[in-house]
């Protein structure tokens, strides 16, 4: 009896919904599971090197949570994972990693857990329910967490919004770029967001990608990262002007993320612009 997930990678904030918004992307990794004699893993892929192979190993770990949670004993398991998502770039990596555990373990013991509470331990996990929600129910996610219950709605983005990422050849832990921000913002910056937040989400629910430009922007984050991300805010603001809805930090980055329209084909030029732009910042990126 063995069990094989496909998880997607995500992408956190969106610009204004900090710690709130999450889209899946078409950007995998695959773990498998079984119960076994003895303990083993095999962790396939360039983004698996270092990743421990005893049992302090996180999908263990999340593993062992559900079979306690659920009142069952599967003390040995073979694990293996094969992951295209890069490591520590913005992408969701670990959150991807723990929803597939999640998922994975819950399946060999016969779904007992439900996926809100899945959601719930994932979210304790990350501390923000943006990419694991993302990752654990796909599209795009708009969600709430209290410190221990974590409320989302489902959104199905519309078949037009694209997506392009340039991914800078630079890890960045996600504490370095939490580091940086501020433990207070005024009440102007709060609005600011709350308004496009609420404006995104609602585009994104309706299909509207004529307001994504308008509403995708943030005063609380990516200001203060800026310095971390050389030529992001020259990308945040010239990407419109490249056939760009939007774009934003993807996460806590160092990854730069751009919707576009699929039908305004614009996507060459766009490319170009990111990745020329990065690297007229001394940043190569793919
Ligand atoms: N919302 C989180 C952040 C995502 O921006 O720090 C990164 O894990």
């Amino acid at each position: 009896n063995s069990v094989r997930v496909r998880i997607p990678a995500s992408t956190a904030n969106l610009g204004p919904g900090f710690d709130t918004l999450g889209m899946a992307l078409s950007l995998y990794a695959w773990i498998e599971m079984k119960a076994a004699d003895q303990t083993t893993f095999h962790l396939y892929g360039d983004e698996m090197k270092g990743i421990p192979v005893d049992k302090s190993n996180l999908i263990y770990q999340v593993a062992q949570s559900v079979f306690k949670e659920a009142g069952v004993a599967i003390p040995e398991l073979e694990i293996s994972m094969y992951s295209d998502i890069p490591l520590t770039r913005g992408l969701g990596s670990s959150a991807s990693a723990i929803v597939g555990a999640l998922v994975a373990a819950n399946e060999l013991i016969g779904a007992r857990l439900t996926s809100s509470k899945l959601f719930d331990m994932a979210t304790a996990l990350e501390k923000h329910p943006d990419n694991v929600g993302a990752s654990l129910f796909g599209g795009i996610i708009a969600a709430s967490w209290d410190g221990e219950h974590a409320d989302y709605i489902r959104i199905e983005p519309s078949s037009d919004l694209g997506v392009l990422v340039a991914i800078p050849d630079f890890q960045l832990s996600t504490s370095k770029a939490r580091d940086v921000l501020p433990e207070q913002v005024s009440l102007t910056d709060a609005v600011y967001n709350i308004s496009r937040s609420s404006l995104l989400t609602a585009a994104f629910a309706a299909g509207r990608l004529d307001l994504i430009s308008a509403a995708m922007r943030d005063r609380i984050h990516q200001p203060y990262r800026a310095s971390l991300i050389p030529g992001m805010s020259r990308i945040l603001n010239e990407a419109s002007d490249h056939g760009a809805l939007g774009a934003a930090l993807s996460g806590a980055g160092p990854t730069l993320l751009a919707l576009i329209d699929k039908r305004a084909g614009m996507g060459q030029e766009l490319e170009e612009f990111l990745l020329r732009t990065l690297n007229e910042h001394g940043i190569t990126a793919k």
